[in-house]
């Protein structure tokens, strides 16, 4: 297989070699899927109007959050159940971002434990679920402490599961019942079902040691199902702030109340996010919701965006729209299905800081404060295209507009 130019590609690439169930469930989103659609779609009404002759020969794509210097602007979501890209998916792509100098974020349902995850790339992030027992989160915040984590990145979201058609479609959830259309799907994907033989089905492994001893898969499903609760509150959120003494990232914010009320609670970040899609079909999408969200908690609390990035221009729209930051979610398994994690991580990496680096260029812009400072396009009601140049001329030649 040649280089893969695309997302897109690699996505395609991903459908070839995985199971239609694997496919399916990360590909997948929320009921029909519109809220799935609208993530992608709604950065394509988003425009950046370039300036020109600005001589950036050198770009620095560069942020600093957290106290840490990221060489890259985006990174690695939380994804649970990564193992069902291939063998060693969440290694693989934590290792790809620690080259790449961005961030990691392993899930709660990763299927690597979140001590591994930190022997080969320390400093990766680790997403918190608040299931409905309390001692397992007490142990996995002692554990992400006891690993160094960068940052702790507490998911909101789900306070339900989502419902998922396909998934439902095709039979697969927890535990898993094996169907004769499962099997077929098995047998006409050879190569990944060959993995699976030599590697093991993917595990909960950072959950596992909480399953009853005995009790088997059935137990650690049950424990998995758990995980999606609603007993997170704002009382509860407030004494994890209280005894994280790390950066707090608080991943699924959508409305600006619930933003502000969470600068003012002291969390030192948020993701803009609606779970890619997969919890509820009928949110805004993320990039649209992003704006609000910034202007109700000012220029300074780091706020980052996930949901439908699918190119460097996209990452560079997020930027001017208010984010510091972004992360990817389903692209990085896609980039794993389709060439392995390390090798596909690595090269999305490299896709996507190219596409960034040839945007920033044409945008004018030489490093990331620059590119944030640019204004938005917005056309104007007339049909007459913005910005408008009326008396400019005259302003540049009284030397009142900067060049
Ligand atoms: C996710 N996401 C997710 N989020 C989270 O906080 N914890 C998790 O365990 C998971 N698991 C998960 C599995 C799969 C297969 C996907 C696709 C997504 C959501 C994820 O972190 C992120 O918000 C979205 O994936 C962003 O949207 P894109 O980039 O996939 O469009």
């Amino acid at each position: 297989m040649g280089r893969l130019h695309s997302i897109d590609a690699m996505r395609t690439a991903a459908r070839r070699r995985l199971p239609k169930f694997a496919f399916d469930f990360i590909d997948g989103g929320a009921l029909g899927e519109t809220g799935l659609a609208r993530n992608a779609s709604a950065f394509g009404d988003v425009r950046l109007t370039p300036r020109v002759l600005t001589g950036c020969t050198v770009r620095d794509p560069g942020v600093d959050l957290f106290g840490h210097r990221f060489s890259l602007p985006f990174g690695v979501a939380p994804i649970g159940l990564a193992g069902l890209a291939g063998p060693r998916v969440d290694e693989g792509l934590a290792r790809a971002a620690l080259e790449a100098g961005a961030p990691y974020v392993l899930s709660t349902a990763g299927t690597t434990a979140i001590e591994a995850i930190a022997a080969v790339a320390p400093g990766s992030w680790f997403q918190l679920y608040v299931g409905r027992d309390q001692p397992i989160t007490d142990d996995l915040l002692l554990r992400a402490e006891a690993a160094g984590v960068g940052a702790l990145v507490v998911t909101v979201d789900v306070p339900a599961p989502g419902k998922r058609v396909r998934d439902l479609d095709n039979g697969f959830g927890l535990p898993l019942k094996p169907t004769p259309a499962m099997a077929w799907d098995l047998m006409t994907h050879p190569a990944w079902s060959l993995d699976l033989a030599m590697n093991g089905a993917p595990r909960f492994a950072n959950l596992e040691r909480y399953a009853e001893r005995g009790a088997g898969a059935q137990s650690l499903a049950a424990l998995m199902a758990a995980q999606s609760s609603a007993r997170l509150d704002w009382r509860l959120l407030a004494e994890i702030r209280e005894a994280w003494k790390g950066p707090l990232i608080v991943k699924g914010v959508m409305h600006p109340l619930d933003a502000a009320r969470l600068a003012q609670l002291g969390v030192d970040g948020l993701v803009v996010s609606n779970h890619g899609g997969r919890q509820l079909d009928c949110t805004p999408a993320p990039i649209e919701a992003l704006p609000a969200v910034r202007a109700a908690v000012g220029p300074e609390l780091p706020v980052l965006v996930d949901g439908g990035i699918r190119s460097g221009e996209d990452i560079a729209r997020a930027l001017v729209l208010g984010a510091d930051m972004v992360l990817l979610g389903r692209p990085f398994l896609f980039a794993a299905a389709a060439r392995g994690a390390l090798r596909g991580g690595r090269e999305l990496f490299v896709l996507l800081a190219d596409e960034l680096d040839r945007a920033m260029t044409q945008l004018g812009c030489a490093d990331i404060a620059t590119l944030k400072a640019l204004d938005v396009f917005k056309p104007e009601p007339t049909g007459q295209s913005a910005p408008s140049t009326r008396g400019t001329l005259r302003a540049v030649q009284e030397r009142k507009i900067a060049p």
